[in-house]
């Protein structure tokens, strides 16, 4: 059901190719938008591309290490050749890096989370903003923090570290580009079953981890892409600068 009105925008979802970003881009298509997923292999992406088929807008692929800002800037390019301009940018992609604590995390760790989970969305925020710019019809970019944008785990230093720099570079750069009409807010997800957390935790700790939510239970991609897509759209014309918990209730205690 097309419920957010995206019908005339294009959207960049970076990310796209799995867990929340592969769900945000169903909910963007469902919702009208024309869709360009990132990712780091073509494999991938083709598999969601022949999802969202069924939605019968314009789509879009691009190969790209969100780490590497050259990359960055040109598949924003592409994708403003190949579909016109860029509307919504949703910054998601991300890894879950080393489990270790402070005392014992190496430099290439650090640099591989803090290079994927910060530049990265930095990267893909600062390509969207000179897109949305110069086009002069706004925009809306979504970052993708985390509740551990909010608040510490143990053995994620440079995890937590990331998502807290997206919330103030969100913060930051949502007072600076208001006057271009474009809004910039972060999503802070509580854990989701997604692979990335599959493939860094094992049952008992996923378990265990459901607990720490008022839900008793983990959330789910769609869960996530619900508030994307709503902040993404014109519905969402007075939210700017925020972050968003969407956790069933993981920051409440
Ligand atoms: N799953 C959770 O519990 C959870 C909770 C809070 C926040 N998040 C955040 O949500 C985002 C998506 O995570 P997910 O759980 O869907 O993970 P996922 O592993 O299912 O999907 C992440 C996607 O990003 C891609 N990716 C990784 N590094 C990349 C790079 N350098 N360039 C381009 N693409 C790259 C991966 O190939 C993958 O397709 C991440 O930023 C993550 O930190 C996840």
């Amino acid at each position: 059901m097309n419920i957010y009105g995206l019908g005339g925008k294009v959207a960049v979802i970076t990310g796209g190719a799995s867990g929340i970003g592969r769900a945000c881009a169903h909910t963007l298509a469902r919702s009208g938008a024309d869709i360009s997923i990132w990712d780091l292999d073509q494999g991938a992406l083709d598999l969601v591309l022949k999802e969202l088929e069924d939605y019968d807008y314009r789509l879009h692929s691009a190969v790209v290490d969100v780490s590497d800002s050259a990359a960055v800037d040109s598949a924003m390019q592409d994708v403003v050749d190949t579909l016109g301009h860029v509307d919504i940018t949703v910054a998601n992609a991300g890894i879950g890096g080393a489990a270790a604590s402070s005392g014992d995390y190496s430099d290439d760790d650090w640099h591989r989370v803090i290079g994927i989970n910060l530049d990265g969305v930095f990267y893909t925020q600062r390509a969207a903003i000179r897109a949305m710019r110069q086009s002069g019809r706004g925009g809306s970019i979504v970052n993708m923090a985390s509740v551990l944008g909010d608040v510490g785990f143990a053995s994620a230093s440079a995890y937590t570290a990331a998502k807290h720099g997206v919330v103030g570079l969100t913060q930051a750069a949502a007072w600076e580009h208001a006057v271009d009409g474009i809004r910039i807010n972060a999503v802070g997800p509580g854990f989701i079953r997604t692979p990335l957390l599959a493939k860094n935790l094992d049952e008992a700790a996923l378990a265990f981890l459901a607990t720490q939510h008022a839900l008793q239970r983990l959330g789910e991609p769609h869960e996530v892409a619900e508030l994307v897509a709503w902040l993404a759209s014109d519905a969402a014309s007075f939210a700017t600068g925020t972050f968003y918990p969407i956790d069933g209730g993981y920051l409440a205690r």
